[in-house]
């Protein structure tokens, strides 16, 4: 009887993608998916600790299964991801119930302790893969991808920047680029199975290739990608301001297939806050670049991530912040209240924001926000666009989903044959967070 496996995940793209991979070794290793954990022979916890919400959210889940664990004692707990990464061996000492450890850079590992017979030897030992793993980016790991219609495909590793309050480049470790042609083989093969769209996964996707040895930038990785037949759209996530060149807002305006979409996070709309947290430009530079991309592509969509209440920020500070969504119009954004991260160097710096001022700041900004992202939407009303078919919607099995180029949801009632294919949809209704239209 094949033993069946259970993953949660919590975080960013990039951890989905990365129990993608869990998924594909376990699936690889005579192991059957199951979404219940009671019937589960083994569970992986791929925890976040970008902010320490999603870490006490892992911490609750993992006090869950004690029980479970005590009930059923072959069951087998592997935590992967960043906070297995941080706190490693901690966490065995204080959850003996855990046997396995694993961090964002070992998931191959899996393999070597699902080879050495877990289960089979009833080996009671509990187990850790923390350690660097140089040839990890050069690596092609099985993967059970969600979907059929869009995948992820990561192209680096790691990251450089050391923004002041960024557990990243403690979890993920340094940024190395994947070989291009590596990156190449698996968006043809995911064109030849069916895929219309993939998603290129990094830290800082724009700063792709520093440390490769070939000669090969990130809009050069886009043309060879844009080469490949049956593949539709590319979109990249995410993308640092400092690096984002004139040469790659040209490609993008060039290459029709890559989507009219960018995620540039500009985290404040203060020099001082900016200087403060690292981010290695002022808005003022930030906004020319604005400027740059919608003087080259004026129907770009443009999206951010802003962090209220980094420590030292003053009113005046906060109002900058407020200027800049004003001024510049984001389609969306993310928006978070500042939380400490272990080993950050804005974990020592001086005047930390008080919480409930946070808390303000953080709905002022999400106010103001939905105002300018219904406007935006409530522009596209009566448009006609091309929109690639995902699924059935989650509310309304009658009514398909999917996406614009400028990655704007579009809700419509049609046939499940449409699924994987492009429609093109009159905008009926602009809601805050999808369109809904019907087909032409
Ligand atoms: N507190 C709040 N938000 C954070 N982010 C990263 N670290 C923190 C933190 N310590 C946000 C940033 C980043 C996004 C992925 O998460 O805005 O762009
Ligand atoms: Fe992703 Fe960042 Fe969370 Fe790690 S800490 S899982 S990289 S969001």
């Amino acid at each position: 009887m094949t033993k069946k496996f259970h993953i949660w995940t919590a975080g960013c793209q990039m951890n989905v993608h990365d129990s993608e991979k869990i998924a594909g070794i376990l699936s690889e290793s005579d192991y059957g998916t199951t979404g219940s954990i009671e019937e589960a022979d083994l569970i992986v916890l791929n925890t976040c600790s970008i902010r320490e919400k999603a870490e006490q959210k892992f911490y609750s889940e993992l006090g869950r299964l004690r029980t479970l664990k005590k009930n059923n004692p072959n069951l087998k707990i592997a935590v992967a991801g960043c906070i297995a990464q941080q706190q490693g061996n901690a966490i065995l000492k204080k959850f003996p119930y855990v046997d396995f450890v694993f961090g964002p850079d070992n998931i191959d590992s899996l393999q070597v302790w699902i080879g050495s017979g877990i289960q089979t030897r009833g080996n009671r030992k509990q187990r850790t893969a923390l350690r660097e793993n140089p040839g990890y980016h050069t690596k092609t790991l099985p993967m059970s991808r969600e979907g059929r219609v869009r995948a992820w495909v990561t192209i680096m590793y790691g990251c450089d920047n050391f923004c002041a309050y960024c557990v990243v480049p403690y979890t993920r470790g340094r940024e190395r680029s994947r070989p291009g042609r590596d990156i190449y083989d698996e968006v043809l093969s995911l064109a030849e199975q069916g895929f219309k769209e993939i998603t290129l996964l990094g830290q800082n996707v724009n700063s792709y290739g520093r440390n490769l040895p070939e000669d090969m930038d990130f809009p050069d990785l886009l043309r060879m990608l844009h080469k490949i037949e049956g593949l539709r759209r590319i979109r990249f996530v995410t993308s640092h301001p400092r690096d984002l060149s004139e040469k790659l807002v040209s490609t993008i305006k060039d290459l029709p297939k890559i989507c009219g979409h960018i995620h540039l996070p500009v985290q404040s709309g203060s020099d001082r806050i900016l200087n403060s947290m690292n981010r290695g430009y002022s808005y003022k530079e930030y906004k020319n670049k604005i400027d740059m991309l919608i003087k080259s592509i004026p129907d770009i969509a443009i999206t951010t991530d802003i962090i209220t209440g980094f420590p030292g920020e003053t009113e005046e500070d906060f109002q900058c912040t407020l200027k800049a969504l004003a001024e510049i119009e984001y389609d969306g954004i993310f928006a978070f209240k500042y939380s400490k991260r272990p080993d950050t160097k804005a974990l020592h710096l001086p005047d930390h924001v008080d919480e409930n001022v946070k808390s303000q700041r953080l709905s002022e900004i999400l106010k103001i926000q939905e105002i300018i992202t219904y406007k935006k939407n409530k522009l596209l009303e009566g448009k006609v666009l091309e929109v690639l078919v995902e699924g059935a919607s989650e509310t309304n099995d009658k009514k398909l989903t999917g996406r614009t180029c400028t990655n704007k949801i579009v809700n419509f009632y049609g046939e499940k044959i449409d699924i994987g294919n492009f429609v093109m949809i009159k905008i009926l209704e602009a809601k805050l967070h999808s369109l809904y239209g019907e087909k032409v």
